[in-house]
Protein backbone atom coordinates (compact mmCIF):
# COMPACT_ATOMS: atom_id res chain seq x y z
CA UNK A 1 0.00 0.00 0.00
CA UNK A 2 1.38 3.31 -0.85
CA UNK A 3 -0.48 5.79 1.20
CA UNK A 4 -0.60 9.43 -0.43
CA UNK A 5 1.20 12.77 0.69
CA UNK A 6 3.20 10.88 3.61
CA UNK A 7 5.32 13.61 4.07
CA UNK A 8 3.21 16.96 4.30
CA UNK A 9 2.15 17.85 8.00
CA UNK A 10 -0.54 16.10 9.49
CA UNK A 11 -2.42 19.17 9.90
CA UNK A 12 -2.73 19.47 6.05
CA UNK A 13 -3.46 15.79 5.51
CA UNK A 14 -6.27 15.41 2.88
CA UNK A 15 -9.17 13.47 3.77
CA UNK A 16 -8.19 10.46 0.68
CA UNK A 17 -5.12 9.82 2.58
CA UNK A 18 -7.77 8.74 5.65
CA UNK A 19 -9.62 7.22 3.40
CA UNK A 20 -6.53 5.17 2.00
CA UNK A 21 -5.87 4.11 5.84
CA UNK A 22 -9.50 3.02 6.02
CA UNK A 23 -9.07 0.80 3.24
CA UNK A 24 -5.95 -1.07 4.98
CA UNK A 25 -8.56 -2.47 8.01
CA UNK A 26 -11.08 -4.89 7.52
CA UNK A 27 -15.13 -3.28 7.85
CA UNK A 28 -16.54 -2.94 11.35
CA UNK A 29 -19.81 -5.08 11.26
CA UNK A 30 -22.60 -4.97 12.44
CA UNK A 31 -21.60 -2.21 15.16
CA UNK A 32 -19.97 1.20 14.43
CA UNK A 33 -17.17 0.67 16.73
CA UNK A 34 -16.41 3.61 18.79
CA UNK A 35 -14.91 1.92 21.75
CA UNK A 36 -11.16 1.21 19.98
CA UNK A 37 -9.64 2.39 23.67
CA UNK A 38 -10.79 -1.67 24.61
CA UNK A 39 -9.30 -3.23 21.66
CA UNK A 40 -8.44 -2.25 18.00
CA UNK A 41 -9.45 -4.38 15.05
CA UNK A 42 -5.72 -5.16 13.67
CA UNK A 43 -5.30 -3.28 10.01
CA UNK A 44 -5.55 -6.38 6.99
CA UNK A 45 -2.42 -6.14 6.82
CA UNK A 46 -1.67 -7.72 10.23
CA UNK A 47 -4.31 -10.23 10.33
CA UNK A 48 -3.28 -11.60 7.16
CA UNK A 49 0.61 -12.12 8.93
CA UNK A 50 -1.25 -13.77 11.88
CA UNK A 51 -3.31 -16.31 9.58
CA UNK A 52 0.13 -17.03 7.67
CA UNK A 53 1.85 -17.72 10.76
CA UNK A 54 -0.59 -19.93 12.63
CA UNK A 55 -0.68 -22.11 9.15
CA UNK A 56 2.69 -21.98 9.66
CA UNK A 57 2.64 -23.26 12.88
CA UNK A 58 -0.08 -26.11 12.57
CA UNK A 59 2.64 -27.43 10.17
CA UNK A 60 5.24 -28.20 12.67
CA UNK A 61 4.91 -26.16 15.75
CA UNK A 62 7.94 -26.67 17.77
CA UNK A 63 10.43 -25.69 14.91
CA UNK A 64 8.18 -23.17 12.98
CA UNK A 65 7.28 -21.52 16.36
CA UNK A 66 10.32 -21.30 18.61
CA UNK A 67 12.56 -21.49 15.99
CA UNK A 68 11.64 -19.91 12.78
CA UNK A 69 9.14 -17.30 14.09
CA UNK A 70 10.85 -16.46 16.92
CA UNK A 71 13.71 -15.99 15.10
CA UNK A 72 12.10 -12.68 14.56
CA UNK A 73 11.78 -11.03 18.16
CA UNK A 74 15.17 -9.48 18.30
CA UNK A 75 14.21 -7.24 15.03
CA UNK A 76 10.68 -6.50 16.72
CA UNK A 77 12.17 -5.50 20.33
CA UNK A 78 14.75 -3.44 18.18
CA UNK A 79 11.95 -1.50 16.50
CA UNK A 80 9.63 -1.11 19.46
CA UNK A 81 12.75 0.49 21.21
CA UNK A 82 12.72 2.79 18.73
CA UNK A 83 9.49 3.59 18.59
CA UNK A 84 9.06 4.11 23.05
CA UNK A 85 13.08 5.16 22.90
CA UNK A 86 14.17 2.64 25.24
CA UNK A 87 17.46 -0.25 24.83
CA UNK A 88 15.86 -2.96 23.45
CA UNK A 89 17.26 -5.42 26.16
CA UNK A 90 15.04 -3.60 28.26
CA UNK A 91 11.96 -4.52 26.05
CA UNK A 92 9.80 -7.66 27.03
CA UNK A 93 6.95 -8.64 25.10
CA UNK A 94 3.96 -9.96 26.86
CA UNK A 95 0.09 -10.47 26.01
CA UNK A 96 -1.25 -7.29 27.43
CA UNK A 97 -0.41 -4.58 30.00
CA UNK A 98 -2.92 -6.45 32.92
CA UNK A 99 0.13 -8.64 32.39
CA UNK A 100 2.72 -6.22 32.54
CA UNK A 101 0.84 -4.34 35.16
CA UNK A 102 0.94 -7.71 37.60
CA UNK A 103 5.04 -8.20 37.01
CA UNK A 104 5.46 -4.74 38.20
CA UNK A 105 2.91 -4.96 41.20
CA UNK A 106 4.08 -8.35 42.41
CA UNK A 107 7.76 -8.50 41.20
CA UNK A 108 8.98 -5.07 43.21
CA UNK A 109 10.53 -6.10 46.08
CA UNK A 110 8.99 -4.52 49.11
CA UNK A 111 8.97 -4.58 53.06
CA UNK A 112 5.52 -4.98 54.99
CA UNK A 113 4.74 -1.51 56.12
CA UNK A 114 6.20 0.22 52.96
CA UNK A 115 3.47 2.47 51.26
CA UNK A 116 2.71 2.46 47.67
CA UNK A 117 0.51 5.43 45.91
CA UNK A 118 -2.32 4.90 43.92
CA UNK A 119 -5.57 6.70 42.73
CA UNK A 120 -9.18 6.06 42.90
CA UNK A 121 -8.44 6.25 39.36
CA UNK A 122 -6.04 3.62 37.97
CA UNK A 123 -7.31 0.91 36.07
CA UNK A 124 -9.61 -1.51 38.63
CA UNK A 125 -6.93 -4.66 38.25
CA UNK A 126 -3.73 -2.60 38.91
CA UNK A 127 -5.47 -1.34 42.37
CA UNK A 128 -6.37 -4.90 42.88
CA UNK A 129 -2.93 -6.17 42.47
CA UNK A 130 -1.82 -3.18 45.43
CA UNK A 131 -4.72 -4.24 47.29
CA UNK A 132 -3.72 -8.25 47.07
CA UNK A 133 -0.15 -7.37 48.18
CA UNK A 134 -1.80 -5.28 50.90
CA UNK A 135 -3.65 -8.54 52.27
CA UNK A 136 -0.80 -11.00 51.39
CA UNK A 137 2.56 -9.38 53.00
CA UNK A 138 1.37 -6.47 54.65
CA UNK A 139 2.22 -3.60 52.20
CA UNK A 140 0.15 -0.24 52.46
CA UNK A 141 -1.04 1.17 49.45
CA UNK A 142 -2.46 4.50 49.85
CA UNK A 143 -4.99 6.40 47.65
CA UNK A 144 -4.25 10.22 46.64
CA UNK A 145 -7.08 12.24 46.82
CA UNK A 146 -7.93 14.46 43.66
CA UNK A 147 -10.72 14.84 41.17
CA UNK A 148 -10.86 13.23 38.01
CA UNK A 149 -11.36 16.85 36.72
CA UNK A 150 -8.52 18.23 38.59
CA UNK A 151 -5.82 20.19 36.91
CA UNK A 152 -2.06 19.24 36.52
CA UNK A 153 -0.98 21.22 39.48
CA UNK A 154 -4.10 20.14 41.94
CA UNK A 155 -2.96 16.55 40.92
CA UNK A 156 1.63 17.05 41.51
CA UNK A 157 0.15 18.34 45.05
CA UNK A 158 -1.67 15.65 45.88
CA UNK A 159 0.98 12.87 44.72
CA UNK A 160 3.48 15.50 47.08
CA UNK A 161 1.15 14.94 50.19
CA UNK A 162 1.10 11.44 49.72
CA UNK A 163 4.87 11.02 50.27
CA UNK A 164 6.09 9.70 53.80
CA UNK A 165 8.98 8.45 53.93
CA UNK A 166 7.75 4.95 53.77
CA UNK A 167 6.59 5.29 50.26
CA UNK A 168 8.11 2.80 47.56
CA UNK A 169 6.50 2.80 44.80
CA UNK A 170 4.26 4.81 42.60
CA UNK A 171 1.41 3.79 39.90
CA UNK A 172 1.07 6.34 37.62
CA UNK A 173 -1.80 5.96 34.51
CA UNK A 174 -0.41 8.15 32.04
CA UNK A 175 -4.08 8.85 30.88
CA UNK A 176 -7.14 7.29 32.31
CA UNK A 177 -9.31 4.77 30.49
CA UNK A 178 -12.56 6.55 32.16
CA UNK A 179 -12.27 9.73 30.27
CA UNK A 180 -9.03 10.12 28.37
CA UNK A 181 -7.57 12.61 30.99
CA UNK A 182 -3.65 12.98 30.59
CA UNK A 183 -1.56 12.57 33.98
CA UNK A 184 1.58 15.02 34.01
CA UNK A 185 3.67 11.92 34.18
CA UNK A 186 6.93 13.43 33.67
CA UNK A 187 6.89 15.71 36.42
CA UNK A 188 5.25 13.03 38.75
CA UNK A 189 8.43 10.88 37.81
CA UNK A 190 10.88 13.43 38.40
CA UNK A 191 9.05 14.40 42.28
CA UNK A 192 9.52 10.43 42.78
CA UNK A 193 13.13 10.55 41.91
CA UNK A 194 13.71 13.22 44.23
CA UNK A 195 12.39 10.86 47.13
CA UNK A 196 13.95 7.77 45.68
CA UNK A 197 10.45 6.41 44.70
CA UNK A 198 10.16 3.53 42.31
CA UNK A 199 8.02 4.64 39.52
CA UNK A 200 5.36 2.08 37.32
CA UNK A 201 3.88 4.03 34.45
CA UNK A 202 0.55 2.47 33.07
CA UNK A 203 0.72 3.74 29.32
CA UNK A 204 -2.18 1.37 28.04
CA UNK A 205 -4.04 4.33 26.14
CA UNK A 206 -0.89 6.29 25.34
CA UNK A 207 1.56 4.49 23.26
CA UNK A 208 1.23 4.65 19.83
CA UNK A 209 -2.00 7.24 20.30
CA UNK A 210 0.29 10.08 20.88
CA UNK A 211 4.56 10.55 21.20
CA UNK A 212 5.67 8.26 23.87
CA UNK A 213 9.69 8.25 25.53
CA UNK A 214 10.42 6.15 27.78
CA UNK A 215 13.59 7.96 28.63
CA UNK A 216 11.93 11.24 28.56
CA UNK A 217 9.29 10.05 30.97
CA UNK A 218 11.88 9.22 33.09
CA UNK A 219 9.88 6.11 34.65
CA UNK A 220 11.18 3.01 35.71
CA UNK A 221 8.67 0.96 34.40
CA UNK A 222 6.29 1.06 31.85
CA UNK A 223 3.61 -0.80 30.58
CA UNK A 224 1.28 -1.24 26.99
CA UNK A 225 -1.00 -3.32 25.00
CA UNK A 226 -0.04 -3.31 21.89
CA UNK A 227 -3.93 -4.06 20.49
CA UNK A 228 -5.19 -0.74 21.58
CA UNK A 229 -3.65 2.04 19.70
CA UNK A 230 -0.60 0.53 17.54
CA UNK A 231 -3.05 -1.89 15.68
CA UNK A 232 -1.00 -5.21 16.55
CA UNK A 233 -3.14 -8.87 16.95
CA UNK A 234 -5.21 -8.78 19.87
CA UNK A 235 -3.34 -10.50 22.77
CA UNK A 236 0.38 -8.54 22.26
CA UNK A 237 1.82 -6.07 25.24
CA UNK A 238 4.81 -4.46 26.24
CA UNK A 239 6.63 -4.22 29.63
CA UNK A 240 9.71 -1.67 29.97
CA UNK A 241 11.86 -2.29 32.62
CA UNK A 242 14.85 0.20 33.38
CA UNK A 243 18.24 -0.95 32.71
CA UNK A 244 19.28 -0.71 36.65
CA UNK A 245 16.10 -2.32 38.07
CA UNK A 246 15.73 -5.77 35.87
CA UNK A 247 17.52 -7.94 38.55
CA UNK A 248 15.73 -6.71 41.22
CA UNK A 249 12.52 -7.29 39.84
CA UNK A 250 10.90 -10.80 40.16
CA UNK A 251 9.00 -12.00 37.22
CA UNK A 252 5.89 -13.33 37.50
CA UNK A 253 6.30 -16.95 36.24
CA UNK A 254 9.67 -18.96 37.57
CA UNK A 255 11.88 -18.77 34.54
CA UNK A 256 12.39 -22.25 32.81
CA UNK A 257 16.18 -21.92 32.70
CA UNK A 258 18.42 -18.78 33.53
CA UNK A 259 17.25 -16.79 30.79
CA UNK A 260 20.03 -15.86 27.94
CA UNK A 261 19.17 -12.05 28.11
CA UNK A 262 17.75 -10.44 31.55
CA UNK A 263 15.03 -9.18 30.32
CA UNK A 264 13.87 -12.16 29.24
CA UNK A 265 12.88 -13.59 32.46
CA UNK A 266 9.74 -11.66 31.66
CA UNK A 267 9.22 -12.94 28.68
CA UNK A 268 9.71 -15.41 25.75
CA UNK A 269 9.73 -19.02 27.10
CA UNK A 270 9.84 -17.77 30.57
CA UNK A 271 5.87 -17.02 29.98
CA UNK A 272 5.50 -21.23 28.82
CA UNK A 273 3.83 -22.29 25.56
CA UNK A 274 2.25 -18.97 24.13
CA UNK A 275 1.09 -18.40 20.43
CA UNK A 276 3.70 -17.12 18.61
CA UNK A 277 1.50 -16.26 15.06
CA UNK A 278 0.53 -13.38 17.70
CA UNK A 279 3.42 -11.83 17.73
CA UNK A 280 4.43 -12.16 14.12
CA UNK A 281 1.71 -9.28 13.55
CA UNK A 282 3.75 -6.85 15.42
CA UNK A 283 6.31 -5.90 12.77
CA UNK A 284 3.64 -4.94 10.19
CA UNK A 285 1.31 -3.23 12.37
CA UNK A 286 4.71 -1.64 13.37
CA UNK A 287 5.26 -0.94 9.81
CA UNK A 288 1.89 1.03 9.02
CA UNK A 289 2.11 2.96 12.53
CA UNK A 290 5.41 4.13 10.93
CA UNK A 291 4.24 5.25 7.46
CA UNK A 292 1.49 7.24 9.11
CA UNK A 293 3.68 8.59 11.52
CA UNK A 294 2.80 9.01 15.58
CA UNK A 295 2.29 12.99 14.82
CA UNK A 296 -0.32 12.65 12.64
CA UNK A 297 -1.93 9.69 14.38
CA UNK A 298 -1.91 11.86 17.64
CA UNK A 299 -3.59 15.22 15.70
CA UNK A 300 -6.24 12.81 13.19
CA UNK A 301 -7.34 11.13 16.54
CA UNK A 302 -7.58 14.47 18.10
CA UNK A 303 -9.65 16.14 15.36
CA UNK A 304 -11.45 13.25 14.90
CA UNK A 305 -12.60 13.82 18.75
CA UNK A 306 -12.98 17.48 18.54
CA UNK A 307 -15.20 16.84 15.71
CA UNK A 308 -18.13 14.82 17.02
CA UNK A 309 -17.92 17.08 20.52
CA UNK A 310 -18.37 20.05 17.75
CA UNK A 311 -21.64 18.53 17.16
CA UNK A 312 -22.83 16.86 19.81
CA UNK A 313 -22.36 19.82 22.30
CA UNK A 314 -25.38 21.13 20.34
CA UNK A 315 -27.28 18.31 22.23
CA UNK A 316 -29.86 20.22 25.19
CA UNK A 317 -27.69 18.66 28.67
CA UNK A 318 -24.63 17.51 27.19
CA UNK A 319 -21.92 17.32 29.43
CA UNK A 320 -18.20 16.77 28.56
CA UNK A 321 -16.19 14.85 31.20
CA UNK A 322 -12.88 16.22 30.14
CA UNK A 323 -10.24 18.45 32.06
CA UNK A 324 -11.23 21.28 29.62
CA UNK A 325 -14.83 22.23 29.25
CA UNK A 326 -16.39 20.33 32.18
CA UNK A 327 -19.95 21.00 32.25
CA UNK A 328 -22.06 22.18 30.11
CA UNK A 329 -20.12 23.81 27.34
CA UNK A 330 -20.26 27.48 26.97
CA UNK A 331 -21.01 28.61 23.10
CA UNK A 332 -17.98 29.26 21.00
CA UNK A 333 -15.52 26.93 19.89
CA UNK A 334 -14.05 24.46 21.42
CA UNK A 335 -10.83 24.33 23.05
CA UNK A 336 -9.89 20.77 22.70
CA UNK A 337 -6.21 21.29 22.97
CA UNK A 338 -6.26 18.60 25.71
CA UNK A 339 -8.58 16.01 23.98
CA UNK A 340 -7.23 12.78 22.33
CA UNK A 341 -8.94 9.48 20.93
CA UNK A 342 -10.73 9.10 24.18
CA UNK A 343 -13.72 11.29 26.00
CA UNK A 344 -16.23 10.22 28.34
CA UNK A 345 -19.82 12.49 27.83
CA UNK A 346 -23.26 12.10 29.77
CA UNK A 347 -26.81 14.04 28.82
CA UNK A 348 -28.26 15.37 31.78
CA UNK A 349 -31.54 13.76 32.57
CA UNK A 350 -30.67 10.87 30.62
CA UNK A 351 -29.92 7.14 32.04
CA UNK A 352 -26.01 6.99 30.50
CA UNK A 353 -26.83 2.71 30.52
CA UNK A 354 -30.01 3.21 28.94
CA UNK A 355 -28.75 4.89 26.01
CA UNK A 356 -25.87 2.82 25.41
CA UNK A 357 -28.38 0.28 25.48
CA UNK A 358 -30.75 1.98 22.79
CA UNK A 359 -27.58 3.02 20.93
CA UNK A 360 -26.47 -0.74 20.27
CA UNK A 361 -29.64 -1.85 19.80
CA UNK A 362 -31.52 0.71 17.82
CA UNK A 363 -28.50 2.75 15.88
CA UNK A 364 -25.73 0.05 15.69
CA UNK A 365 -23.70 2.08 17.45
CA UNK A 366 -20.98 0.97 20.49
CA UNK A 367 -20.11 3.12 22.87
CA UNK A 368 -18.73 2.43 26.22
CA UNK A 369 -20.48 2.90 29.57
CA UNK A 370 -18.21 3.87 32.24
CA UNK A 371 -18.98 4.86 35.92
CA UNK A 372 -16.03 4.90 38.74
CA UNK A 373 -17.51 6.86 41.57
CA UNK A 374 -19.37 10.00 41.28
CA UNK A 375 -18.33 10.21 37.07
CA UNK A 376 -20.82 7.98 34.97
CA UNK A 377 -21.33 8.46 31.25
CA UNK A 378 -20.59 7.25 27.78
CA UNK A 379 -16.85 6.58 26.54
CA UNK A 380 -16.59 7.60 22.76
CA UNK A 381 -13.22 6.57 21.03
CA UNK A 382 -12.77 6.21 17.52
CA UNK A 383 -9.30 5.41 15.79
CA UNK A 384 -7.92 6.31 12.76
CA UNK A 385 -9.96 3.53 10.73
CA UNK A 386 -12.79 5.95 11.27
CA UNK A 387 -14.56 8.61 8.64
CA UNK A 388 -16.07 12.12 9.78
CA UNK A 389 -19.47 10.68 8.09
CA UNK A 390 -19.14 7.92 10.53
CA UNK A 391 -18.65 9.88 13.68
CA UNK A 392 -22.08 11.88 11.77
CA UNK A 393 -24.29 8.76 12.17
CA UNK A 394 -23.14 8.34 15.68
CA UNK A 395 -23.86 12.05 16.83
CA UNK A 396 -27.25 12.04 14.71
CA UNK A 397 -27.94 8.19 16.71
CA UNK A 398 -27.38 9.97 19.66
CA UNK A 399 -30.15 12.76 19.17
CA UNK A 400 -32.55 10.50 18.51
CA UNK A 401 -31.55 7.83 21.02
CA UNK A 402 -31.57 11.09 23.39
CA UNK A 403 -35.02 11.95 22.53
CA UNK A 404 -36.38 8.32 22.91
CA UNK A 405 -34.94 7.92 26.15
CA UNK A 406 -35.69 11.51 27.24
CA UNK A 407 -39.92 10.55 26.02
CA UNK A 408 -39.56 7.57 27.85
CA UNK A 409 -38.26 8.81 31.34
CA UNK A 410 -40.99 11.76 31.34
CA UNK A 411 -44.20 9.04 30.36
C1 LIG B 1 -5.28 2.38 31.60
C2 LIG B 1 -5.41 0.90 31.31
N1 LIG B 1 -4.62 0.04 31.95
C3 LIG B 1 -4.68 -1.28 31.72
C4 LIG B 1 -5.57 -1.81 30.84
C5 LIG B 1 -5.63 -3.29 30.61
O1 LIG B 1 -5.31 -3.58 29.27
P1 LIG B 1 -5.41 -5.06 28.71
O2 LIG B 1 -6.85 -5.45 28.81
O3 LIG B 1 -4.93 -4.96 27.32
O4 LIG B 1 -4.58 -5.91 29.58
C6 LIG B 1 -6.45 -0.95 30.16
C7 LIG B 1 -7.45 -1.47 29.23
O5 LIG B 1 -8.33 -0.81 28.76
C8 LIG B 1 -6.35 0.43 30.39
O6 LIG B 1 -7.14 1.32 29.75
Amino acid sequence: MNFIDVDSPASDTPEAFWQEVRAAYPRQEPLLNLNNAAVSPPPLEVEQAVVDAYRLISRNPDVNMWSKLDAALPDIKAELAQLIDCAPTEIALNRNSSEGLSTAIFGIPLQPGDEVLISPWDYPSARAGWLQRREREGIEPVDCQFGLLADDEAIIEAYSRAITPRTRAMLLTHMYHWNGRLLPVERLCALAREHGIITVVDGAQTFAQMPVSFRKLGCDIFITSLHKWLGAPVGNGMLVVREGLIDDTWPLLAPFDPPPLRIDKFDHWSLGTYNSAIQAGIMPAIRLHRRIGVERIQRRLSELTRYWIERARDIPGFRLHAPLNAGPLDAGPLDAGHLGAVALFSIDGVDSRQLERVLREQHRVHVKFRCVEAVAGLRVSPHIYMRKDELDVFVDALQAAVSSCGARASR
